[in-house]
């Protein structure tokens, strides 16, 4: 099977390419480089650098590609950047967005899969959270996803375009071969900024302390990162084989705190890492924990990394390869 990752650069995506490269899939990557790297795809990936939501550059290239299906992993995803600069979201997001679908369309792509997220949800009102959960997005960056995941229902209905949309709780840690995972500027994710906190021995700050949760702080479910790229990949075997397809959340379906985390960081580091409580931060819910039943059974789905201390390991033998300015491998 040929797929075009667009994205493909990015943490999520460039970890799904490896994945598919190693399994035997043929890929090319698109992706504008704006916030992916190159380094992190496997040589000798084809690589087009362009913009995703570019028609000169999307439409030429699905129309030749003899692509079997694509995969979106391209999208501005700064929760708080998003309520500062949601016209900036929501034309790249969707306006972009729909582009690419629509290239599809019109070279007969029949295959799609679209990054989405927990965020489509907002504050939850039951947790574990099923994907049948209202969606009342809480910033216009979920919003943006509940937009391109109604098209692609649309589509699916009038066009016959077969799509999952794979609604990523948080995705964490990092392939075990040191060859890629998880490079942001700015990082605001949890886990890389314990670790970062830990080489440069300073403390790592919480935001919110007095959550209503078993200690105060906000609890997540942290998914691995090649747990996710599986579930891609028997996704995109199940449209293949005739699975109707749909939303599904991608989860460990097991909720975690953030000093559950920091403490798991130092078991796995054998540092002490201090921690320096700070105030909520805008919109972060208290809890988000996937209920990903549908994702198991339709998929056949199961998380290899199970423990909290299995996912940070990977993704400290990354920060710390990053840290030394060495390549991975
Ligand atoms: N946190 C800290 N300190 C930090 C970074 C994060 O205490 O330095 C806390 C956050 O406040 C939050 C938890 O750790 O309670 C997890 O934060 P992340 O930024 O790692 O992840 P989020 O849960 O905020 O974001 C994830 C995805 C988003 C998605 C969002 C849905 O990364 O793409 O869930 O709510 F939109």
């Amino acid at each position: 099977m040929k797929v075009l990752v667009v994205g493909g650069a990015g943490y999520v995506g460039s970890h799904v390419v490896h994945e598919m490269v190693s399994r035997g899939y043929e890929v090319e990557v698109l992706d504008n480089l704006s916030t992916g790297y190159q380094d992190l795809l496997p040589p000798p990936t084809l690589l087009h650098v362009a913009d995703a939501y570019d028609p000169a550059c999307v439409t030429p290239l699905v129309r030749t590609g003899e692509f079997d299906a694509v995969m979106h992993f391209a999208a501005l995803s700064l929760v708080g950047d998003s309520v500062q600069n949601p016209r900036r979201y929501f034309e790249t997001n969707v306006a972009g967005g729909l582009r690419l679908i629509g290239a599809c369309l019109d070279a007969d792509v029949d295959k799609f899969i679209l990054s989405s997220s927990a965020a489509v949800y907002g504050e939850p009102t039951t947790v574990p959270i099923p994907e049948d959960h209202p969606l009342r997005p809480t910033s216009p960056y979920g919003s943006t996803k509940v937009a391109l995941e109604s098209a692609l229902e649309a589509y699916g209905k009038a066009y016959g375009l077969k799509h999952f949309a794979l609604r990523y709780f948080n995705a964490a840690g990092a392939h075990p071969s040191g060859t890629c995972g998880e490079r942001h500027d700015p990082e605001t994710h949890l886990i890389p900024n314990i670790l970062r906190a830990a080489l440069a021995r300073r403390p790592v700050r919480v935001f919110g302390v007095d959550y209503p949760t078993r200690d105060g702080s906000a609890v997540r479910d942290y998914i691995h990162v090649l747990d996710l790229a599986d579930a891609h990949i028997l996704a995109l075997e199940a449209l293949a084989s005739g699975n109707p397809g749909g939303a599904l959340n991608l989860g460990s379906d097991v909720g975690m705190s953030v000093f559950e985390v920091i403490a798991g960081a130092k078991r796995v580091t054998g540092l002490d890492i201090q921690v320096e409580p700070a105030p909520r931060r805008h919109g972060d819910p208290a809890v988000l924990i996937a209920d990903s039943t549908r994702a198991r059974q339709a998929l056949g789905w199961c998380p290899r990394y199970t423990s909290i201390d299995s996912i940070v390991e990977t993704a400290w033998q990354w920060h710390r390869r990053e840290a030394d300015g060495s390549p991975g491998g």
